[in-house]
């Protein structure tokens, strides 16, 4: 068993630590030879459906549905389409206003999660077109979808999603350009520039690995607690959505993942001594008005732990407790690098709280039951 987890204490470790194959794996062949433009190989969404789409709807469960919730955005920005994200259990019952202008992404590890599949059919008999992202080429989801990204990111064993969440925002990373090329919304030198920094992510995630102690050290502070919270804001909120979950499915530690904004409207109630929260602040344009938050939760007595970048640092540390620094890129892709330490912070507070890691309790690695 320790021979199938690559020397590894965990398959969860071993799959965080497998990020950087997965990134380029998922990369590989959909890259142009000048390293400029995106390709998809046997795409079947024609440049003329893409022109004639007027929305985007993003469906999926759980930890799929929280890399939706970025890709929307890269979408969103890089196409200026409007985007629309929804868990598939709510979708599928609300009569959604599905056009055959509406393109419907559904992303799922497996390729097999019932609801997302019932959101598929619902889709397509609604005459959308449907392109699945999943890392399973043989599911029922990619037999079913009228397209299919695979994500490369290799088996996934652990209950706890990682490698599947990140290769599944490298997919939509790709689609976003891809899409921005056929509606003429990046000029090709944007393009290309998103392209060159999505190359250094393999590298930029193996570097925070190495740094993997000090993740480590946060987690043993917090593993005695039991309520903590995540703020941002933009894509950090979607980020710290996900940590919130790994962190509540392998630890059983409450945690709320809030936009930093919204705090005051109610859950800043729940601040008191010594609750910490969890900061996410690497997106430049926010920066200012997140740390106005971080001061509101300091002043009600909260341990704030942030998480920016280098530059960032000594200035956050004005108003924090403690602050780690990721590498940095562009912010359209940081979530690919800053869900890299929230992965390993839930982790090692599952295994400092004594949990199974790898099957957490009352949870299936495939919910195949609506
Ligand atoms: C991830 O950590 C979870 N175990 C879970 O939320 C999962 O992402 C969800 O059930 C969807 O699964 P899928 O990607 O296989 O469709």
């Amino acid at each position: 068993v320790t021979a199938e987890k690559g020397g590894f204490d965990h398959f969860m470790l071993k799959e965080i630590h497998e990020q950087p194959k997965a990134y380029r794996d998922t990369m590989l062949g959909r890259i142009d030879e000048s390293g400029r433009k995106v390709v998809l190989p046997g795409l079947k969404l024609s440049d003329e459906k893409i022109r004639s789409l007027n929305s985007v709807h993003v469906i999926a469960c759980g930890t799929a549905y929280n890399a939706g919730l970025v890709g929307g955005t890269a979408i969103e920005q890089l196409v200026r389409i409007p985007v629309m994200n929804d868990v598939a259990s709510e979708y599928r019952y609300r009569s959604p206003l599905i056009t055959p202008e509406t393109l419907v992404i559904v992303v799922s590890q497996s390729g097999e999660t019932a609801d997302t599949l019932a959101a598929l059919r619902e889709a397509q008999a609604n005459g959308a077109h449907v392109l699945a992202i999943t890392n399973v080429v043989g599911s029922s989801i990619a037999r079913d979808a009228d397209d299919v990204i695979a994500t490369l990111a290799g088996p996934e064993i652990a209950v706890a999603s990682t490698k599947a969440y990140t290769s599944q925002l490298i997919a939509f990373y790709l689609l976003g350009l891809y899409m921005a090329q056929v509606r003429g919304t990046q000029s090709a030198d944007d393009v290309a520039h998103v392209i060159a920094a999505m190359h250094s992510l393999p590298e930029q995630v193996e570097s925070m690995l190495a740094q993997a102690d000090t993740v480590k050290a946060y987690a043993e502070q917090i593993a005695s607690h039991e309520h903590l919270f995540f703020i941002g804001r933009g894509l950090d909120y979607s980020v710290v959505q996900e940590g919130s979950l790994k962190l509540k499915e392998i630890s059983y530690i409450h945690s709320e993942a809030y936009a930093a904004g919204e705090l005051k409207h109610g859950t800043l109630a729940l601040i008191e001594e010594g609750v910490p929260v969890i900061a996410l602040a690497t997106q430049e344009t926010v920066l200012e008005k997140t740390v106005s938050n971080i001061k509101e939760v300091k002043a009600r007595g909260a341990d704030v732990m942030a998480i920016t970048h280098e530059e960032n640092v000594p200035d956050l540390l004005k108003s924090v407790d403690q602050a780690l620094a990721i590498p940095k890129t562009l912010p359209l892709l940081t979530p690919a690098l800053s869900v890299v330490p929230l992965q390993l912070l839930a982790y090692y507070a599952a295994l400092a709280r004594g949990n199974d890691v790898d099957k957490p309790r009352n949870l299936a690695k495939s919910v195949t039951v609506e």
